[in-house]
């Protein structure tokens, strides 16, 4: 990804355990980053959506286990490491990748001979989560790009790209990789309330990248497509079931069933990180519920810059805030992962 010119990574991990992230909460009025040293405001930022998206919150968590490991004492040292790795699991429930990437660096230390040595594998363990997650999210793109033809209008929610992963992104890397190739886009960009990660991340990333997009309220996509306005939908995922039901972002399912209605192309991007052997249907996806001050409050600039937050809903309005749904596998046209694009019921663990 560059921004304003600059490459940048989402999650960078020092060699000295100091953590670098951009601050996706100032996005898309300042852009600034954030470091950390301990794992406890990690994990933190992982909670506060400092950094949220499923690629970039993975390897936040697995970067979180290799700094408890390096300022972890020799005493002691793994039970101070598995006091962490149960802080960085229990931030956020629904992405797969968070459990993936700490599961990866934990196992990393299994059977080093010192604390010393297991700090050397966390480390670099970390490290490989997040290149595996900027490799992945760039063979999506290239996968992806096979299905995007000249003129297309393109559909997608939430923020799958550059900024929910470490780089490239899931949905967005496809349109990428096409824009690049110099075809003409137009994409369809969900406001997705209520943290308004369409508006705020993907509108700015698209912005960034120079692809031609507008935001709709997440309402409007529907008589959009009734226009014949859509060729095709691309979102991304949070978690992927054996069965291929997918949870993303909140809206995702509503989107599906307009696309199957008006036979508009339905595909979900995601590196097989996201993919939950273990979790047999949608059913079984944990669905984070979140705080109803998100639905009751925006936050923007005043036209002086300042920032301010609002109430836009009823004084005493009750309200209900789950942050994710699940699309079952029938409305899905395609998963594209970094191995290609497969039906959703045809994934298959890699033995
Ligand atoms: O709650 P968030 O912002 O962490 O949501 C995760 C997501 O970014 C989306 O659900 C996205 O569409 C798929 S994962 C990058």
């Amino acid at each position: 990804m560059k921004v304003g010119g600059v490459s940048w990574r989402t999650v960078e991990l020092g060699r000295d355990g100091r953590l670098v992230l951009i601050d996706q909460k100032q996005i898309p009025f300042a852009f600034a980053t954030v470091e950390t040293v301990d794992w406890r405001d990690t994990a933190r930022c992982i909670v506060d959506m400092t950094v949220r998206g499923a690629g970039a919150i993975g390897a936040t968590g697995a970067a979180g286990v290799a700094q408890a490991a390096i300022t972890a004492p020799d005493e002691g040292f793994f039970a101070a490491v598995d006091v962490a790795v149960a802080g960085l699991r229990a931030t956020r429930p629904t992405a797969q990748n968070l459990f993936a990437g700490i599961e990866r660096v934990r196992r990393a230390m299994d059977g080093a001979s010192s604390p010393a040595e297991a700090r050397e594998r966390a480390f670099f363990e970390a490290r490989a989560v997040a290149d595996d997650d900027a490799s992945a999210c760039k063979a999506i793109g290239e996968h992806g790009r096979a299905l995007i033809r000249d003129g297309m209008r393109i559909s997608t929610h939430c923020n799958a790209g550059w900024l929910a992963f470490v780089d490239w992104g899931s949905a967005l890397s496809p349109i990428y990789a096409a824009h690049r190739d110099g075809l003409r886009l137009h994409v369809w960009v969900d406001e997705t309330r209520p943290r308004q990660q369409g508006a705020r991340l993907t509108a700015w990333e698209l912005g960034q990248e120079g692809v031609p997009h507008a935001i709709v309220t997440d309402g409007v996509i529907g008589s959009i497509m009734k226009r014949g306005e859509v060729d095709l939908v691309i979102v991304g995922s949070d978690r992927i079931a054996a069965n291929g039901d997918v949870a993303n972002k909140v809206g995702t399912y509503a989107l599906a069933v307009l696309a199957k209605h008006h036979g508009v192309p339905f595909y979900v991007a995601a590196p097989s990180a996201t993919i939950d052997w273990a979790c047999p249907n949608g059913d079984a996806i944990p669905i984070e519920e979140r705080s109803t001050d998100e639905v009751h409050l925006v936050h923007g600039p005043d036209a002086q810059g300042a920032l301010h937050t609002v109430r836009v809903t009823a004084p005493g309005a009750g309200a209900r805030n789950p942050a994710f749904d699940v699309t079952p596998a029938a409305l899905i046209t395609g998963i594209i992962t970094e191995r290609g694009v497969f039906a959703p019921g045809g994934l298959q663990p890699r033995l």
